[in-house]
């Protein structure tokens, strides 16, 4: 089953990675300074039990469009804020990723098992959701994330039209690794660009961490290229998957191995969190360019990273195709107009660097400040 992953990518308060912002929702929702959000929903429905928040930060560029994640918070309050600031996460990836759309997000309170597996998860409870998404009647798009699955959206598309990353029996796009990777790819040569004035990783040594879907394929994207690859997963099946396609790829026993052994570029396609105060001041990579979400461990660590000369390509960036995926899904899936799309990441990546180096100031800031550009024109216009 292919999942489609609409994730955040900026301050996130639990499930992704480590990085906390203590703050009670009411003062995140209306932090001026951040834009405020413009709308926020809490959803009840007794009979299935759905509890759910869905969190619309802009709409200036257009509906606004972020996956729904399913999890078992602590309390209903970190729920709010996750959902909070996810949305805002999806502002800034949908505006660089050059789609119309603003952010939002949802969440879904629960153990996102099904209910004969202990769990909360029901058809029920899906429908029920599908009808507040509706309620919005398309000011908010969703589509699958952490803890939701293609089969859930089918599901939930049934009592709406704004409900992507279904299955492609039903319309969908289905699996967004595909797309996912070939971004990363392009934000990766982008970055061989800026750095060796050549797009391309030919003769490079890169070392991928975590071999899953979207790992799997960059490592094709990387060998096709002519780049000399080495990987790690903690999983046998994923390793041993990569092994049979590509047996000229080189494997480790763990990331530490990985990240200290020679690397010209370092590709997190694991966990968030992956740059942190041990990882960093131990990379030999020149370039950190990877899948994974929330890779920064707390806000900082960007300049950790430019001050010891690694150009960092921002995560929600190069990451950005599945997103590109599902919003193209709304138009009728065409494959081809997606890719098109997601190949601009190469140019995206570029022009933050460029403005890194102009600004002086680490990549990760000078993406921010593009989106928040983009957003400002619109909602001047
Ligand atoms: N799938 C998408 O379209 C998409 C889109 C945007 C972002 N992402 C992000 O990219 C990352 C990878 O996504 P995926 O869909 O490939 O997930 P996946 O679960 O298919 O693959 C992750 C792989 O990482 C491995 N792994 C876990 N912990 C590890 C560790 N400590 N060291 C080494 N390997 C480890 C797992 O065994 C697995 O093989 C995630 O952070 C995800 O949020 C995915």
């Amino acid at each position: 089953m292919g999942v489609t992953t609409v994730t955040d990518v900026r301050h996130t308060v639990s499930v992704d990675g480590p990085t906390v912002r203590a703050s009670d929702p009411l003062s995140v929702l209306f932090q001026s300074e951040q834009g405020g959000h413009e709308q926020v929903v809490l959803c009840q429905d007794r009979e299935s039990g759905l509890k759910a928040v869905i969190a619309i930060h802009s709409t200036a560029l257009g509906p606004a469009l972020g996956g729904t994640r399913f999890h078992a918070y602590a309390s209903d309050e970190e729920a709010v804020l996750d959902a909070l600031n996810l949305a805002r996460g999806m502002s800034y990836k949908n505006a660089l990723a050059g789609l119309e759309h603003g952010g939002g997000k949802a969440v879904i309170i629960g153990d996102p098992a099904s209910v004969e597996q202990g769990g909360v998860k029901s058809e029920e409870l899906l429908l029920a959701y599908g009808r507040f998404v509706a309620s919005l009647g398309g000011r908010y798009v969703t589509a699958c994330d952490v803890g939701t699955y293609v089969t859930d959206m089918d599901v939930v598309a049934r009592e709406n039209r704004w409900t992507t990353g279904r299955s492609p029996e039903n319309g969908g796009a289905g699996d967004s690794s595909v797309l996912t990777s070939f971004g990363v790819f392009q934000g990766m040569r982008a970055s061989a660009q800026h750095l060796w004035g050549e797009p391309t990783l030919r003769g490079r040594r890169v070392g991928v961490a975590g071999v899953g879907k979207v790992g799997h394929h960059l490592v094709a994207h990387l060998i096709e290229d002519g780049a000399d690859v080495v990987v790690t997963d903690v999983l046998d099946a994923s390793i041993d998957r990569v092994r049979v396609r590509f047996p000229q790829v080189t494997v480790v026993d763990s990331t530490s191995d990985l990240i200290t052994g020679e690397l010209d570029v370092y590709a997190p396609c694991a966990l968030g969190g992956a740059l942190d105060d041990v990882s960093v001041p131990a990379l030999t990579a020149k370039v950190v360019c990877g899948a994974a979400n929330n890779q920064l461990a707390h806000p900082g660590v960007e300049k950790d990273l430019a001050d010891r000369g690694i150009l960092y390509a921002p995560d929600y960036v190069v990451n950005a195709g599945g997103v590109i995926q599902v919003a193209d899904e709304l138009h009728g899936f065409d494959f081809d107009r997606a890719k098109a799309k997601a190949t601009k990441i190469y140019d995206t990546t570029l022009a933050i660097f460029e403005r890194a180096s102009s600004e002086g100031i680490p990549p990760a800031e000078a993406a921010d400040r593009i989106a928040e550009q983009r957003m400002a024109e619109a909602r001047r216009s």
